[in-house]
């Protein structure tokens, strides 16, 4: 396979030209592609607008790369191997032809019902093949893909569809999740009705619950295809040309559409995807996302079909039908590449060894992690466990916004070490500053962690609002691309992510901000007003905890009611993951005297250290301290 480095050395050498050649590093490996016409310039860039392009004027189209460069070699190989939440379900096989065919047939379908260039569409579907067919049907005609996991509420979605103007949304009639189903259809018809950019809506079929379909609005999937060609052109993308929006949360207000364009991402997500991977022909790989969060879009479509893997779609949760689900798979589709979070190794192992035991899991080569640290002990029993103590674990650090991994072990390359995500991958180069911005150089030393030169799949705005872009990412530290994370480099060069220094939480690798579940909370009627921080979890690495000052009139209701009644509420605004593990009712909430809350304090009381919680003699109101410290039980 091109431009794969076989060995550590060969790493270094590629780092090095990396560095010191950026243009002419990323052209070799662009080369590879299929281009309708190549670039004129490699890359144009500044981080004070900024304005990034990579592989300025070039023209092609990402499905081309997937399916029309490898038809010829592997076209009945498989593409995608689908298993159902219910393992009496057959499992579906989609072989690069099919999955093709299928393509084409769903993008005539979009066509047909006035889809154009540039349009923006929402995706709202469980995890089946159709998820990946209707991205990819997007990209062949030019549409600009919005995926929306299909976990969040009524009410998120509807701000997402707002924010990108949809005019078309794909969802099916449920979905299941383990020994549940529940309804979509339904929940993107609450959606829509604050929506009156939505022209369509296309209904594939899955769990067969009924539905209101309303007439020329609403069409089912399989009728929508059926007089479709399984031929159709693939639309001419600029290189810079929009792929799609995925929003994510940062640590003021809301989500915010973060905009990956065609060319830069299509050759990082396949050149990480291989290297990282080291995936050879042949190799079956499984990452266990969904595809509504970024490692889905780079790590389960894009990144692993342009390279021309088999890759393995899961449908349900690991613990259903029984805590081995996740070994059960791996046995049955013979897993060689095994890619999930840090907080379903350790939701798993907290049921100890049987459910491991029987099974073999003597197909795994590689085992990867990604969106949260991962701790010592996970590492060691997912290595020991799992991995046979024979699997290199890649621990990949990277971020919606970074469209790809940024750093991380080369798999069976780099030597690794427990908790770190080891060195950036070529053309990478990061910076650790201090809170001025000051330059932490040379090895054993921890700060921020910024990146001081552009990659092919960095973000290249925020949908509709430049300025949010600049501000968040490339105002913070003059001339870098600030990440949010804190970090630390050892002696030896190697880098451990530490988690955010922002407002925004890790919830079992899922990112959520403080402001937006505090803004989901003081929509209950009775709450007056929240402060939400996180604090260490054992499974979930970060969990909630929010303490909620009531209205006067309602300190009499009954605590547990209240608490599932705040609960509901945001489950209805932002969904589930958002929903708090902890709430605290106070009186009030810690303060200064120019009004802001001391988040500092609650976070201490979060983590249950209080015993030095620093000077509160400046707070406006010191004894509620003492209030709420009581109240968590200290
Ligand atoms: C944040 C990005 C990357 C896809 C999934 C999450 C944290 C991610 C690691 C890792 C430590 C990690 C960071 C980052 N993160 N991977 N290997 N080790 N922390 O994407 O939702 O955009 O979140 O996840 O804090 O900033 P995301």
């Amino acid at each position: 396979m091109l431009n794969r480095i076989h060995s550590l050395g060969g790493y270094f050498h590629e780092y090095q030209k990396s560095v010191s050649d950026p243009e002419g590093f990323w052209a070799d490996i662009a080369e590879t592609f299929f281009w309708r016409k190549k670039w004129d310039k490699v890359l144009n860039w500044n981080f004070d607008e900024p304005k990034i392009e990579w592989f300025v004027n070039g023209k092609l189209n990402i499905t081309e790369n997937i399916f029309e460069r490898h038809l010829f070699t592997h076209a009945d190989q498989a593409a995608i191997i689908w298993e159902s939440n219910n393992p009496n379900e057959d499992s579906r096989i989609l072989t690069y032809q099919e999955l093709y065919e299928k393509v084409n047939q769903f993008a005539n379908t979009l066509k047909t019902h006035g889809v154009k260039k540039g349009d923006r569409i929402a995706i709202y579907l469980p995890m089946v093949p159709e998820a990946s067919i209707a991205m990819l049907a997007c990209a062949k005609i030019g549409a600009v893909h919005s995926v929306v996991f299909a976990g969040f509420s009524a009410q998120s979605l509807a701000d997402r569809i707002n924010d990108a103007q949809v005019k078309l949304v794909i969802t099916a009639d449920g979905s299941y999740r383990g020994a549940k189903s529940f309804g979509l259809k339904s929940i993107v018809d609450e959606a829509v009705e604050k929506c009156s950019c939505v022209e369509k809506i296309i209904v594939l079929k899955r769990t067969g619950e009924s539905t209101n379909m309303i007439e020329k609005r609403d069409i089912w999937w399989h009728d929508a295809i059926q007089n479709e060609s399984t031929v159709c052109k693939a639309e001419l993308m600029d290189s810079e040309d929009m792929l799609f929006i995925l929003y994510t949360s940062g640590s003021t207000g809301k989500p915010k559409g973060v905009v990956h364009t065609t060319a830069g991402y299509m050759v990082y997500t396949q050149y990480t995807f291989q290297n990282v991977f080291q995936y050879n022909q042949g190799d079956i790989y499984w990452c266990s996302a969904d595809v509504g969060w970024v490692t889905g879009h780079s790590y389960i479509v894009y990144g692993p079909l342009l390279a021309g893997a088999t890759v393995v779609m899961f449908e349900g949760v690991p613990t259903y039908p029984h805590t081995g689900r996740f070994w059960e798979i791996i046995d049955k589709h013979k897993v060689t590449h095994f890619y999930t979070a840090p907080t379903a190794i350790r939701a798993l192992q907290a049921y100890g060894l049987e459910p491991v035991k029987p099974y073999k899991l003597d197909s795994l080569k590689v085992l990867g992690t990604v969106g949260e640290p991962i701790n010592a002990e996970a590492w060691h029993w997912y290595h020991t466990h799992i991995g046979k103590s024979k699997c290199p674990i890649v621990d990949t650090w990277w971020q919606t916004e970074t469209g790809g991994m940024m750093i991380s072990p080369l798999a069976g390359i780099t030597p690794t070490k427990p908790a770190y995500a080891t060195l950036p991958l070529p053309g990478i180069q990061p910076m650790i500053v201090d809170s001025e911005g000051k330059e932490l150089t040379g090895n054993a030393v921890e700060g921020n962690l910024c990146i001081k030169f552009p990659w092919p799949s960095i973000l290249r705005t925020t949908y509709g609002d430049h300025e949010r872009c600049r501000q968040t990412y490339f105002s913070t530290y003059k001339g870098l691309y600030f990440t949010g994370d804190g970090v630390k480099r050892d002696e030896d060069g190697y880098y451990r992510i530490l988690g955010r220094v922002d407002d925004v939480i890790n919830v079992s690798g899922h990112r959520l901000g403080t402001a937006e579940v505090e803004n989901a909370i003081n929509e209950h009627p009775l709450v007056n007003e929240s402060a939400v921080v996180g604090f260490p979890h054992d499974i979930k690495g970060q969990g909630i905890y929010a303490f909620v000052v009531l209205e006067r009139d309602a300190s009499t209701h009954d605590p547990e009611k209240m608490r599932d009644s705040v609960n509901i509420t945001v489950n209805k605004v932002i969904g589930a993951i958002a929903r708090p593990d902890k709430i605290l009712f106070c009186t009030a909430l810690p303060k200064t005297r120019s009004g802001k809350i001391m988040r500092r304090i609650l976070r201490k009381i979060a983590e249950g250290d209080v015993s030095n919680l620093g000077d509160i003699t400046t707070l406006l109101n010191p004894e509620v301290v003492e209030e709420i410290k009581k109240a968590a039980g200290f």
